[in-house]
């Protein structure tokens, strides 16, 4: 009989893979598995938007005044159910909830924390635009006397390089998960019969030499400072002989925009702009989870200048300017924006 390689699943893989090797409390995979159960319940829900086309508003603004739909409470509400059952977690950081989230947890040293945007790009749902769950995994050790002795934010707030794992699930044609744990980025395909994500990639790395891809949104060129100006006129000018010229992707949803950087490569950029100083995007639930995966797949994060993974939040709702992608292209939109603080000085 012709042996079916089974594909592992992504219990199998997260036992065999990580709760035997990785240096972090393996607790942690328990919560990447409330994640996944998450994600499936939310796949429901946006295919179903999808299919009826509507929208439905809360009519509230979220903590950014942005119009909160009733499936970004919704996907928020979901993850939070699973993912507090294992009490693995100490508290939850969402776009959708104003100020920290402590979690009962009875996890011996505290638990993690969960940094997470539950559904993001979700302003394209009504059009059927993928959009996507993002997590961040960091560690708490509660130096301050044991899980019950309260919170402090000087632990919540840690630069992405602490992060234990961070990946986000995709809702598209399929439903993909992908995440890392800082030994390689795996994705996961669900698979519609068995409700099983499946392993479909195994340690992914942007391919090289990359697909010649800026991704950027262009309404705000007028708004952009020189140096992005004379960085994205760059990539619109004629290639030399022989040489393949770049072409421009943006879809709006930053999980499908990095989720094509990372299979294919590129630079997505969302700068800091005359009107969003700090840019649009937030550093622990957006950049930080973006930055570990971009980094762990030969590719490299900044805000422009500096290692996203670096960058200590000052609070839980920062916002950052991204660039992420190929390394060779996000190390030359550096040099590019570091001529810009060199002429200003
Ligand atoms: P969210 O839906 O979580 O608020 O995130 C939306 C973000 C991100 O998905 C995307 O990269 C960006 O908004 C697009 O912003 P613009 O419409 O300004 O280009
Ligand atoms: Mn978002
Ligand atoms: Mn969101």
């Amino acid at each position: 009989m012709r042996s079916r390689t089974l594909v592992p699943t992504l219990g199998a893989f997260l036992e065999s893979e990580e709760a035997a090797h990785s240096s972090a409390p393996p607790d942690w995979i328990h919560v990447l598995a409330g994640l996944a159960r998450a994600g499936t319940r939310i796949a429901r829900v946006v295919a179903r938007t999808g299919l009826t086309g509507t929208l439905p508003r809360t009519g509230d603004r979220n903590v950014h005044g942005e119009a909160a739909t009733r499936i970004d409470q919704y996907a928020h509400n979901a993850v939070v159910e699973e993912v507090a059952a294992d009490e693995m977690l100490c508290c939850i950081v969402s776009e959708e909830a104003e100020d920290l989230m402590p979690i009962p947890s009875s996890h011996p040293d505290g638990g993690c924390i969960l940094a997470l945007d539950p559904l993001d790009g979700s302003s394209n749902l009504g059009v059927n635009v993928p959009v996507g769950t993002i997590f961040s995994l960091l560690p708490y050790s509660s130096s301050d006397g044991g899980p019950g002795a309260g919170l402090t934010l000087t632990e919540i707030l840690r630069p992405g390089r602490d992060q234990i794992a961070a990946g986000y699930v995709l809702y598209g044609a399929a439903t993909v998960l992908v995440y890392t744990s800082g030994r390689g980025v795996h994705g996961f395909i669900r698979d519609p019969e068995s409700g099983e994500f499946l392993l479909n990639r195994r340690d992914i790395r942007i391919p090289s030499p990359s697909a010649r891809h800026y991704s950027t949104n262009e309404a705000y060129t007028r708004r952009w400072n020189p140096r992005q100006h004379e960085l994205v006129r760059h990539f619109k000018r004629p290639p030399p002989e022989g040489a393949k010229g770049f072409s421009a992707r943006y879809i709006g949803s930053l999980v499908a925009d990095i989720h094509r950087t990372l299979l294919v490569g590129g630079l997505f950029m969302y700068p800091a702009f005359r009107g969003k100083p700090e840019g649009k995007l937030r550093l622990m639930y957006e950049a930080a989870p973006m930055g570990l995966i971009m980094e762990q797949a030969g590719g490299r994060a900044t805000n422009g200048t500096e290692d996203i993974l670096d960058i200590r939040p000052r609070h839980i709702h920062q916002r950052t300017p991204l660039f992420a992608g190929t390394r060779e292209l996000v190390d030359a939109a550096a040099s590019h924006l570091e001529g810009e603080a060199a002429n200003s000085e």
